[in-house]
Order: C-alpha cells, then sequence, then structure tokens
C-alpha cells in the first residue's frame, strides 16, 4: 500500500494510515537526499525536485492523506512534512552551492591563460631601405665631424630661392616644378634641401660642418626616375681655408664608404646658382665587359661669395662647399633598384629583400 501514490486507500488503516504515512515519507527522504547527493549537474537538481516535491510526486499524495487523520495524526504528520520539507531544501541548497562552485572553477580551469607560453613570434620590422641608406650616409659624414641639421619641408622662398642666389625670374623657379602652398604669399614645399644652407649660415659663425637630410618635392609626373616626393642629404662646409681640393676629397671618402674602397670619381663642370664653380660628381663602377663605367652621383661646388655674404658670412674671410645628394639615387644604384617606385609602393616582397 505504501507504494500507491494517490493514498487512497491508506485511510482504511487503524490510525488512519498515519504510520504508513510516516513510513512513506521516510522513505521518501532517503531517496530524495540521494538523489539529490546524485545530481551531477543542476538540470539533475532540478529534475529531483520536481520529481520529490511536484505537484504528481509521491509527497502530494503523502499530503493528501491529512484529511483522514485525527487532530493529533495530522499534526504529527505535519510535523513529519515539514521535517521533510526542511532537509529536502536544506540538501538542495547545500548540493546547488556545491554544483555552482564546481561550475565556476570548471570555467576558470577552461579559460585559464598560461603565461608562461612562448609568444607567437612576429617578424620584426626593420627601417624602409631609402631610411638605412639615409642613415648610412649621414654616419660617414657623422664620422667625418659633422653636425646634423634639419628645416622645414613647408619652407620660405626666401630660404628656397632668394639666398641661394635664385632670383625671382631665374628658370631654375621653373624648372625645380615648385610646388606652392596654397593660401601662403611666398611658402613653397622646398625643392632641395639646400635652403638649409642658408637658414645654418644665418644663424652659425663659421666653422661650419652640417650634413641636412629630409624630404623634398617637386611637381614631377611619376615615373621610373621620378616622384613628385623623395629625399636628399645636404652638406655645407664653411671655413677659412676650405678648397675645391677639401670638397673632393671629402667626396672621394664617402663614396668609397658607400660604393667600395676601390671607388674613384669624377667632377664634371655644371651650373648651380648657389656654387661657382658648380659640379656634377660620378662615381665609377666596373661595366660588365671590364669597361670603367661613371654613374651620377650627385651635385656640389664652392659656395658662391655671394650666398655667404647674403647670408651674413664674410666672404673675403670665409669660404665653403656644398654638395646634394639624391637619397633615392645612391639607394637605386648601390642596390641595384631599377624602379624608385618600388621605395614607396609597400610590397613585401621587396621590403623584406632589405
Ligand atoms: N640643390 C641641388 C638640387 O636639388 C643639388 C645641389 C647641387 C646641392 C649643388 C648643393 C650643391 O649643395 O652645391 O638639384
Amino acid at each position: 500500500m505504501s507504494d500507491d501514490p494517490t493514498g487512497t486507500t491508506a485511510a482504511t488503516d487503524a490510525d488512519g494510515g498515519l504510520q504508513d504515512a510516516i513510513a512513506t515519507l521516510d522513505r521518501l527522504r532517503a531517496d530524495a537526499l540521494a538523489a539529490i547527493a546524485d545530481a551531477a549537474d543542476t538540470a539533475a537538481l532540478n529534475e529531483a525536485r520536481v520529481r520529490f516535491t511536484g505537484k504528481r510526486s509521491e509527497l502530494t499524495g503523502v499530503q493528501k492523506r491529512m484529511k483522514d487523520l485525527t487532530p493529533d495524526g495530522r499534526k504529527q504528520l505535519g510535523q513529519a512534512l515539514n521535517g521533510f520539507r526542511a532537509a529536502f531544501d536544506e540538501a538542495h541548497a547545500v548540493r546547488e552551492e556545491e554544483l555552482a562552485t564546481a561550475a565556476l572553477a570548471a570555467r576558470l580551469e577552461d579559460e585559464r591563460l598560461d603565461l608562461t607560453l612562448p609568444p607567437r613570434r612576429l617578424p620584426p620590422g626593420r627601417p624602409n631601405l631609402l631610411t638605412q641608406v639615409e642613415h648610412e650616409i649621414i654616419d660617414v659624414f657623422i664620422g667625418m665631424g659633422y653636425q646634423v641639421a634639419e628645416g622645414p619641408e613647408a619652407e620660405a622662398g626666401a630660404y628656397n630661392f632668394d639666398l641661394l642666389n635664385i632670383e625671382p625670374d631665374h628658370p631654375a623657379r621653373q624648372e625645380m616644378d615648385t610646388i606652392y602652398v596654397a593660401g601662403f604669399d611666398d611658402v613653397v614645399l622646398r625643392t632641395h634641401t639646400s635652403p638649409v644652407q642658408a637658414r645654418v649660415m644665418t644663424t652659425q659663425a663659421p666653422p661650419i660642418a652640417v650634413v641636412v637630410p629630409g624630404r623634398t618635392y617637386r611637381a614631377d609626373t611619376v615615373d621610373a626616375t621620378h616622384s613628385p616626393v623623395f629625399s636628399q642629404v645636404e652638406g655645407l662646409v664653411v671655413g677659412e681655408d676650405i678648397t675645391m681640393a677639401d670638397l673632393r676629397g671629402t667626396l672621394l671618402s664617402f663614396s668609397r664608404a658607400m660604393f667600395g674602397a676601390d671607388r674613384d670619381i669624377r667632377l664634371r663642370p655644371s651650373f648651380f646658382p648657389f656654387t661657382e664653380p658648380s659640379a656634377e660628381v660620378d662615381v665609377s663602377f666596373d661595366e660588365p665587359g671590364g669597361n670603367l663605367g661613371w654613374l651620377e652621383i650627385l651635385g656640389a661646388g664652392m659656395v658662391d661669395p655671394n650666398v655667404l655674404s647674403m647670408c651674413g658670412i664674410d666672404p673675403d674671410r670665409y669660404r665653403g662647399f656644398a654638395f646634394g645628394i639624391g637619397i633615392e639615387r645612391v639607394a637605386m644604384l648601390r642596390h641595384g633598384v631599377k624602379d624608385i617606385r618600388d621605395f614607396f609602393d609597400a610590397d613585401a616582397r621587396f621590403l623584406a629583400r632589405f
């Protein structure tokens, strides 16, 4: 009879079914506590709650027997029911807490970061070839005692042209395809690094020995050897006994440092408004057939006395030499780069070669 879930037949017992109901409760309590202890997760725990305390549970059947009991029997069964409920709720709460703790521990373990694992290796970056060559050029001159100077890329016409002996109607202003800065009267994107010569001479007293790296701009159409943005290293030396032999010796040292100890240079007469005399400088190389070849690498000359005096330096006391090196050109010659656009295209295959 005790396994009659509706409890309807129990009322026929002598005590109205009280002992049977209490025995049933004892069994249910043991079963319920076991089920709770066995619940492996929250779902199993919920299932146990429904099975042992839900509307259709055996417990409901036991509760229904109340009506068949004496007042004293009701009191006893009531206490037994309360005891069951308290034991059930307590065990349920404890197990719920255990499961939650275990779930948190599992999640923490799952999300654990092993900080001792070696990181994924990223290939180290390195400076662009142009930057590397610029640094090498600068290093050669620092080794000869030069200082590094800099000037603005948006430059006053006075420095870019006038103080360099390039008069307003001088063809060089057109030849250089100057880019003017809109909204300003006389501001250009510097067409060369030479204006920094004037900036240094108007602010420093001789002796002067500076190199000036920087970007320069011209409204050139892009092709294999032209870019509207390019870079130069300017050089300027001013002192009391400076001669063209000093210029030649300096440029020979530079060329051998950059291109090889067996190189020679030659100076071809040329013209620049700010130097007199002026020269274009070629460096020697061995042609494939064993012949000697020459490649132009820079422009140079003795600083025009007129430039010295416009910049506040006494041309009767001081002389100077100057040179302007195209960084792209040097990099192309030294590394066999055929197209100037390769420097700016950011093609990883090109960049990875240097
Ligand atoms: N500024 C010249 C250019 O961009 C290069 C140059 C030539 C610089 C002769 C010099 C120099 O300092 O003496 O074409």
